[in-house]
């Protein structure tokens, strides 16, 4: 496997929630039974999906299908990433962060099932453009640790979370589906843990050698070019400049230069 860029020495890179197995055992129990008690206050009516309209359903199954597959590429390439990591302390980041992830693919499979949408559709839905596919598509493809854990933790997550995900959950809420709003609040609590380490590798790259910049310059026009499809030529507009400034907040500070401007 061809290695990119690495951290000649890995002492500079810590993981900044400080997580031991036992204190990530803990806090994932933690989570769970928080996200269980959220759960069991949503009426029954609501859990069955009866509580939107069908014009919410019928649009809500990209939206779904950009969750669940987000998700289930989140499950993959983070194993490799955790496969091939180059030291330690990345290696128990991209455990703690499987472990996650499989979480948040579970809450969304649900979604999709009590929704009543047969799962011959889901697929067919993410596929279409104007989505995430081809961005995770992408991701699937890498071997290498570190520029899957920058594109898709510090890149990707940067942008996304946690602002889209208080976004999605209000969206969500307001249209009756409790169920996805409650899963949205849960996501983004381990979001923002995988977001703080991507943004913590990519610091001590640049820290060791101000030329690894150019490379993760590279990585993140990438991305992002791979994401623009998502704004729909420009039809969700608020969206992306969310997205956008939402990753520019921590990326410009380390130096990085914007790959679209902000309006
Ligand atoms: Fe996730
Ligand atoms: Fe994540």
């Amino acid at each position: 496997m061809a290695r990119t860029i690495t951290l000649k020495n890995p002492e500079r890179f810590k993981d900044p929630a400080n997580l031991t197995w036992e204190r990530y055992v803990a806090l994932q129990a933690r989570e769970r039974e928080r996200y269980l008690a959220e759960r069991a206050t949503i009426p029954a009516e609501a859990m069955a999906y009866k509580t939107v309209s069908p014009r919410y359903l019928e649009r809500a199954v990209d939206q779904f299908a950009n969750n669940y597959y987000s998700e289930l590429s989140a499950t993959h390439y983070i194993a490799t990433a955790a496969a091939n990591a180059p030291f330690d302390e990345l290696k128990k980041c991209c455990l703690f962060q499987l472990a996650d992830e499989q979480r948040h693919l579970e809450m969304d499979r649900e979604v999709f099932d009590r929704a009543g949408i047969p799962e011959r559709d889901w697929l067919p839905a993410w596929e279409q453009p104007g989505t995430t596919c081809r961005f995770f598509r992408h991701l699937l493809e890498l071997e290498d640790t570190v520029e899957i854990i920058v594109k898709a933790n510090f890149v990707a997550e940067g942008a996304a979370g946690p602002g889209t995900f208080a976004v999605l959950a209000d969206g969500a809420e307001a249209r009756g589906d409790r169920l996805s709003a409650v899963n949205h609040h849960s996501r983004v609590r381990d979001e923002t843990r995988h977001i703080s380490y991507g943004r913590a590798l990519a610091k001590a790259l640049i820290d060791e050698n101000p030329s690894n910049l150019d490379v993760i310059q590279k990585w993140q026009d990438q991305c992002l070019r791979l994401f623009v499809e998502v704004n729909k030529g420009g039809h969700r507009r608020t969206w992306w400049e969310g997205f956008l400034a939402s990753y520019y907040k921590i990326a410009l500070p380390l130096g990085l230069k914007k790959t679209y401007p902000l309006g």
